[in-house]
């Protein structure tokens, strides 16, 4: 292993950095909306079963395959199957971090301009705040460089540090948020809407949303948990870290809705109101309440520290790639990657308002309006859905169960019988659904 790569000072820094990169906007501004445009209950639901029968048994493979191989997507493949197709898979890994990083960016830039104007006591109207374009680029480029400054610290110096003190954080502020969103008048159609489920809502395409929001929220499908797992010592019990990462990402999305749903109903607002939804909800929660400015400046910090520790990872995956296979220094490759992103991410920032052509552009077999949904369907929802399916073929069959198994195993002794269950799903359970599911997109 070259000197230049790093490993977690300990385990609960993997936990803390994987599940910093799992917990993100994906749970409290995805998760929800995305909850909301499918029928609530029965895609929550929906979801539940993606994370278990799909998303853990992927994450395992990822850990498994980064940790085997100590690299980068690219170079584990290469170094499994030297001189294959396959490096395509790692490769459209580093191309879906970019992508997803671009139009990421603009979102957390949000989460900044929100905090600012809690701060000042200043409420931000959505509408208005998206459609200044000054204000849109503004915040994605400062969420850029902040992204860029950490990242070029390097694993331990940069990334464990800050997801260990501020994650915790996140979870007791949003205990006491969920209190007060039950406690509203009219919270409990929410809490109807959100947990009861109507399971004739269930159809193809509440079922592409859950599992594509599996694997966003999840960090699956282009290889961050792999790069991630490289990072991890061969006696860490890489099984049950996936496990916990999983569990919390899964507990702090479910929490995001507990918060929206009551209150959004209480306040008579439409579920499906896409992607702007938690960003108008939940000013409205902190208005009615005491402190409502600091615990709205405080909300958004965190979020944006929780969005922060996630594009820390999506930065991650490219940057590892040219520093492992092209020999960059990391800080070239971080100040590269990273302006290339903003600049792909600048349609996207122009696209709830700021610009026309941005913000109606459409695309045929999708049915998304505006550049910015364009994209996350397709890097965030397809891309990573494609890269879940490859990566579970590769490990299954290519690579080998048994070998992946053996590896998992290391540090995990008592995987026993439930790493049998795994090779299962791995192998036959995962490409399956994964490929049913994406097929049905084209027919
Ligand atoms: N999991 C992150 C979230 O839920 O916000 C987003 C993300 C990070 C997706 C890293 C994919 C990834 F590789």
């Amino acid at each position: 292993m070259s000197a230049h790569r790093g490993q977690w000072s300990s385990k609960l820094g993997f936990i803390f950095a994987a599940a910093g990169s799992a917990i993100g906007l994906g749970n409290i501004w995805r998760f929800p909306y995305i909850a909301g445009e499918n029928g609530g209950a029965a895609f929550v639901f929906t979801y539940l079963i993606c994370v278990i029968a799909i998303g853990l048994p992927v994450m395992l493979a990822e850990l498994a395959l980064g940790r085997a191989t100590q690299r980068n997507p690219v170079g584990a493949i290469e170094t499994v199957h030297p001189g294959s197709l396959w490096k395509a898979v790692g490769i459209l890994g580093v191309l879906t971090g970019v992508a997803i990083l671009s139009y990421y960016a603009v979102i957390a830039g949000w989460t900044v301009g929100y905090m600012i104007s809690s701060a000042i006591g200043r409420p931000l109207d959505f509408g208005s705040f998206v459609a200044d374009p000054m204000a849109m680029i503004f915040y994605q480029a400062l969420f850029m460089i902040i992204t860029i400054v950490v990242v070029s610290g390097g694993v331990e110096g940069g990334i464990e540090r800050w997801a260990k003190i501020l994650m915790p954080m996140l979870l007791v502020l949003l205990l006491i948020l969920i209190i007060r969103s039950l406690t509203l008048d009219g919270a409990f159609k929410g809490l109807e809407f959100y947990l009861k489920p109507d399971f004739s809502k269930i159809n193809y395409n509440v079922i592409i949303a859950a599992l594509g929001q599996a694997f966003f929220s999840l960090s699956l499908g282009m290889g961050t948990m792999m790069t991630y797992g490289s990072y991890l010592k061969k006696d860490d019990n890489a099984v049950a870290s996936g496990f916990q990462v999983a569990l919390f990402d899964t507990m702090i999305a479910f929490m995001a809705g507990l918060l929206i749903f009551p209150a959004l109903f209480a306040m008579g607002k439409d579920p499906a109101a896409g992607p702007g939804l938690v960003f108008q909800v939940l000013p409205e929660i902190f208005k009615a309440m005491p402190l409502g400015n600091l615990f709205g400046a405080l909300f958004f910090l965190l979020l944006a520290v929780a969005a922060l520790t996630s594009t820390i990872s999506l930065l991650e995956v490219p940057v590892a790639y040219f520093v492992d296979e092209k020999r960059w220094t990391r800080k070239k490759a971080v100040w590269t990657v990273g302006t290339a992103t903003f600049l792909v991410g600048i349609p996207s920032a122009l696209s709830l308002g700021a610009n026309r052509f941005f913000s109606s552009i459409q695309f045929p077999l999708i049915h998304k309006t505006g550049f910015l949904d364009i994209m996350d369907f397709i890097w965030g929802n397809f891309s990573l859905a494609l890269g879940a399916l490859l990566l579970s073929i590769f490990v299954g069959w290519v690579w080998g169960a048994d070998r992946a198994l053996a590896e998992l195993r290391q540090g995990a002794v008592d995987f026993s019988w439930q790493g049998e269950g795994w090779k299962y799903l791995i192998k036959i359970i995962c490409p399956v659904v994964i490929f049913v599911i994406l097929l049905n997109l084209f027919i």
